[in-house]
């Protein structure tokens, strides 16, 4: 089911307890304030805090997803996580493809959709990133690679699998740069991402699936990007880092 969801991707930032204190004022936003109905709100924290965070917190609409996994079922891959783990600490939901593994990682599509793979088979909900750097976009290239991104990465699997999977458009030149999509530019790109789900499994699934835009996503522009018809929310960084920033965006999507 289409969702509004505003996911928060720590990336490789919090000490264990840091952690624990941001997952715990989340929640307690959650429980407390008004301001987030309608709202899934997802923390995407590194590895180490996924099984304290998803033990301690209360709320229906909050889960933990990891920010990665491997590609391997299990076995001799050291300082790997696999899908099976994760999920065996509670956490609902692995990131999968964001534009930092694929450039610092050497990640591709066909190792993408190994992890894919994976993760489905461990009952895990996907966050599929995909997103072109800014010489493609500069080029016009950036529908095509974004098409790939999803045909090679994620859109071998059913129809059953992929209603497990949310897609996150992150242009790579907008990425902790301070340089937003303008509203205009995600809602052209994820009208697109949305007619290629079409083509691949239907105006149905199509309409279901939730996308969400990421890339210096911050309370100041987040209003207007979640105005736009097919931005369904947000996957953010640096902005889900700050308790009181994170609100201001759950509250931005909440209103629209
Ligand atoms: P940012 O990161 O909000 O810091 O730009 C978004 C992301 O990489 O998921």
């Amino acid at each position: 089911m289409r969702k509004k969801i505003v996911a928060g991707n720590w990336k490789m930032n919090k000490t264990y307890d840091e952690g624990l204190e941001l997952a715990r004022e989340v929640n307690e936003y959650l429980r407390y304030k008004e301001g987030a109905e309608g709202v899934t709100v997802i923390l995407g924290t590194p590895f180490i805090h996924l099984a304290k965070v998803a033990h301690n917190i209360t709320e229906a609409n909050l889960s933990v997803a990891a920010q990665d996994c491997s590609a391997e079922k299990g076995g001799a891959y050291t300082g790997e996580i696999s899908a099976a783990m994760i999920a065996s600490t509670g956490a609902k939901h692995v990131i999968i493809g964001h534009s930092e593994r694929r450039a610092y990682h050497g990640e591709t599509n066909a190792l993408l959709a190994g992890k894919v793979n994976r993760a489905l088979e461990n009952d895990l909900g996907i966050i599929f990133c995909a997103g072109e750097v800014l010489a493609e976009r500069e080029a016009g290239n950036h529908f095509e690679v974004v098409e790939r991104q999803l045909a090679e990465g994620v859109f071998h699997v059913t129809a059953a699998g992929f209603s497990r999977v949310v897609i996150a458009y992150e242009p790579v030149w907008a990425i902790g740069t301070g340089k937003t999509a303008t509203p205009d530019q995600a809602q052209e790109m994820h009208a697109f991402i949305r007619s290629v789900v079409a083509k691949q499994y239907g105006d149905v699934a199509a309409a279901d699936t939730t996308i969400l835009y990421g890339g210096s996503c911050s309370p100041a522009n987040a209003g207007e990007l979640f105005s736009r018809p097919d931005v369904d929310g947000g996957l953010i960084g640096g902005a889900s880092l700050k308790a009181a920033d994170f609100f201001e965006i759950i509250k931005a999507r909440a209103k629209r």
